[in-house]
């Protein structure tokens, strides 16, 4: 793995509806490395509060750009969303393992689902883009509609998208995992891919083995190093402790117990 820290200029970096933005920064060698599902570790300003970086996963790139959008929940968001275009981040990347898709870019016959919920939508674009040969299927899940995120840029790939929302505000009503569920019973499947809350990989996980399919799951854990050298994000898995930073974020579904 090849991991740059770098001092990245801000390219723009424009609030979403709601509570989320979408920041473009300069770095052709991250750009180049990229692979969706990997991350960037950033420290949102040079003081010392905060202190430890924080992960976001890389959205897109497009040349030299690189793409994140993130949601405002704390501190180190709420400061981000407050960088200028022309500022300096200092950023760790590109981290982690990201989604295993190159064997399965030109499959036809049987679609590949990804399933997000939430901010599990940002790199599932950037994957998305990467099948986007097989036409894949994308099912978005979230509270309710003003919480749908990155529909346009599904669509723009050619993706099939259906949404599902707990208020049922938009699509199905109900959880992404019984839109998911449904599909499969309608639709001959390859391999699913996901990224979300922790619960919904465990749902995802189980509706994958109980159909026999391959999933990847992107996992989310609390991080400090970013790089395999705190501890800070280890899980158990069926082959020992693994760092979520570094072996994962994405792990196949039968490696993880719950
Ligand atoms: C691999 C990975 C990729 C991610 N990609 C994205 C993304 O593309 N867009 C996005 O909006 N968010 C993403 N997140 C979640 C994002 O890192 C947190 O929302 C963010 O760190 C919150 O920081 P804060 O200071 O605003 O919130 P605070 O709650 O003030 O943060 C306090 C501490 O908790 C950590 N933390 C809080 N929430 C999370 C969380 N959900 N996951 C991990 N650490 C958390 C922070 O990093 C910080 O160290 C990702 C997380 C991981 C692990
Ligand atoms: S965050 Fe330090 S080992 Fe993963």
């Amino acid at each position: 793995m090849n991991i740059r820290q770098i001092e990245a200029k801000i390219i723009s970096n424009q609030k979403l509806n709601g509570n989320y933005g979408h920041l473009e920064f300069e770095s052709g060698i991250i750009a180049k490395q990229a692979q969706p599902g990997q991350f960037v570790n950033i420290r949102v300003v040079d003081t010392l509060d905060p202190l430890l970086r924080r992960p976001i996963s890389i959205h897109g790139v497009s040349g030299s750009k690189v793409k994140i959008i993130y949601e405002i929940i704390g501190k180190g968001t709420q400061i981000l969303s407050a960088r200028k275009p022309g500022e300096f981040l200092d950023i760790l990347g590109p981290l982690g393992n990201g989604f295993d898709y190159l064997r399965l870019a030109k499959t036809a016959q049987r679609k590949n689902i990804l399933i997000a919920g939430g901010m599990g939508v940002a790199p599932l674009v950037f994957l998305a883009e990467k099948l986007k040969l097989s036409k894949p299927m994308i099912l978005i899940g979230a509270r309710t509609k003003k919480q749908l995120l990155c529909l346009q840029e599904f669509k723009a790939l050619g993706c099939v998208v259906k949404v599902a929302t707990d208020d049922g505000s938009s699509g199905f009503k109900g959880r992404v995992t019984d839109l998911l569920n449904v599909v499969l019973s309608q639709t001959k499947v390859a391999h699913l891919f996901s990224c979300g809350p922790g619960p919904m990989l465990k749902a995802v996980s189980q509706v994958a083995q109980e159909n026999k399919i391959i999933a990847q799951l992107s996992l989310e854990a609390h991080m400090a190093c970013g790089v395999g050298a705190c501890l800070g994000c280890e899980v158990l898995t069926k082959n020992g402790y693994k760092s979520v930073c570094k072996d994962g974020p994405v792990f196949f579904s039968e490696e993880l117990t719950w």
